[in-house]
């Protein structure tokens, strides 16, 4: 798992003509379960987000609403992202530095994760992370 690479996942719409269902189901369209959601709101332009690695997390996040940018480094280098649409979903997998930024006004960052909170799985300093990265 650990040397997984981030992906796009473009996520099933059902369009009804009072709005639309987008789904997103635990191992037929994203590779894990799903033990919790989060999601991040009254944001502002201004916000930066995310800051830190996970060593085993999974996560699947979604621009339910707005569009943002997220940043990953990981074993493969590092990309980024925008999600600009609710249906296009970013695949995080574990060991991947997240930076999340420009958020536009009512962005809401809907956030799937494999495991309940833990912090003991947060690296939050970036040199810490960088000496685990090498060892993978
Ligand atoms: P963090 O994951 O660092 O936020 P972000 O990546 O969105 O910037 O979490 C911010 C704070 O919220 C931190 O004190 C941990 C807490 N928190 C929980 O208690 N439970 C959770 O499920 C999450 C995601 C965060």
């Amino acid at each position: 798992m650990k040397l997984l690479r981030p992906k796009i996942i473009e996520l099933q719409s059902i369009p009804h003509p009072s709005g639309v269902i987008t789904v997103a189901e635990s191992t037929r369209d994203f590779p894990f379960v799903a033990q919790r959601v989060y999601f991040l709101h009254h944001l502002s332009e201004e916000s930066n987000r995310g800051a830190h690695g996970h060593r085993n997390l999974c996560q699947l996040i979604i621009a339910a609403a707005g569009s943002f940018s997220v940043r990953l480094r990981g074993a493969h280098g590092e990309e980024l992202f925008v999600l600009d649409r609710p249906d296009k979903a970013l695949f995080v997998p574990p060991m991947h530095w997240r930076d999340l930024a420009n958020f536009s006004e009512s962005a809401v960052c809907l956030v799937l994760a494999s495991d309940r909170y833990d912090e003991s799985d947060y690296v939050r300093d970036e040199e810490e992370f960088d000496r685990l990265l090498l060892g993978h």
